[in-house]
């Protein structure tokens, strides 16, 4: 099993530069703020505010990864997801220690047969500490708002960009405090900011800090 851990806030490009970075190394691509998100809609679907989830709820729910892909009772949840209201919900289900602690064998499961490129916010501090490459990947808020408004899925429709950053600082401020696995760089992380670069820089810059076996997998 190897492990490639990218952590990081809202709108960093982390998303981005994990796929890409598993596309051009044949590796799985895992994005576990979906499960949050799953999470989330879940619990709005079933009328139940984000910090009124209960254990008893979560074993209602059947959340499993297969090939890279969640599913939410069997199913891919698509665009419900991607909503701006999924990702407050998500942050804020984020925060209570007992749903951190239920999530955590789905997202080490996905890795017991792969190689894995995993994205979300305590990947190499709480989910794999012993990841054999770990990034930290940030932007300005300014450009994270920026990317953000350019994913209409995510933002309403009368959003500006200073309404775009006040919800960035929230969900900042909120993953950032939290008592349980809060955001932060592990010690042993690379720092990268992608404030100004393209896609291909990042990655450029991501492959070149991943040992030559890894490096040897890059197809284009
Ligand atoms: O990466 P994302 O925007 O899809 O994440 C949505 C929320 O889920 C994020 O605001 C905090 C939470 N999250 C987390 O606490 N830990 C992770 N590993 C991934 C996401």
């Amino acid at each position: 099993m190897t492990v490639i851990a990218i952590d990081g806030p809202a709108g960093a490009g982390k998303s981005t530069a994990a796929k890409q970075l598993a596309e051009v190394l044949a590796l799985t691509y895992v994005n576990t703020g979906s499960l949050y998100r799953a999470v989330a809609l879940a619990a709005r679907r079933a009328g139940i505010a984000p910090e009124n989830v209960t254990r008893e709820f979560l074993q209602t729910l059947r959340l499993e990864y297969r090939d890279g892909k969640l599913l939410l009772n069997g199913e891919d949840p698509g665009d419900a997801l991607r909503s701006a209201e999924t990702a407050q919900g998500a942050s804020r289900v984020s925060a209570l220690p007992f749903v951190r602690e239920y999530l955590l064998p789905v997202q080490r499961n996905a890795a017991l047969r792969e190689w894995i490129v995993m994205e979300g916010r305590d990947i190499g501090t709480v989910i794999f500490p012993d990841a054999q490459c770990k990034f930290f990947v940030t932007a300005s808020i300014e450009e994270r708002a920026r990317r953000r408004m350019a994913q209409t899925s995510e933002i309403s429709s009368d959003a500006t960009l200073e309404s775009v950053m006040e919800e960035i600082r929230i969900r900042d401020e909120r993953d950032s405090t939290r008592a349980t696995a809060p955001l932060k760089q592990a010690d042993d992380a690379v720092f990268i900011d992608t404030t100004g670069k393209s896609i291909a820089d990042v990655n450029a810059e991501l492959i070149s800090y991943l040992p030559p076996e890894l490096q040897a997998r890059r197809s284009h």
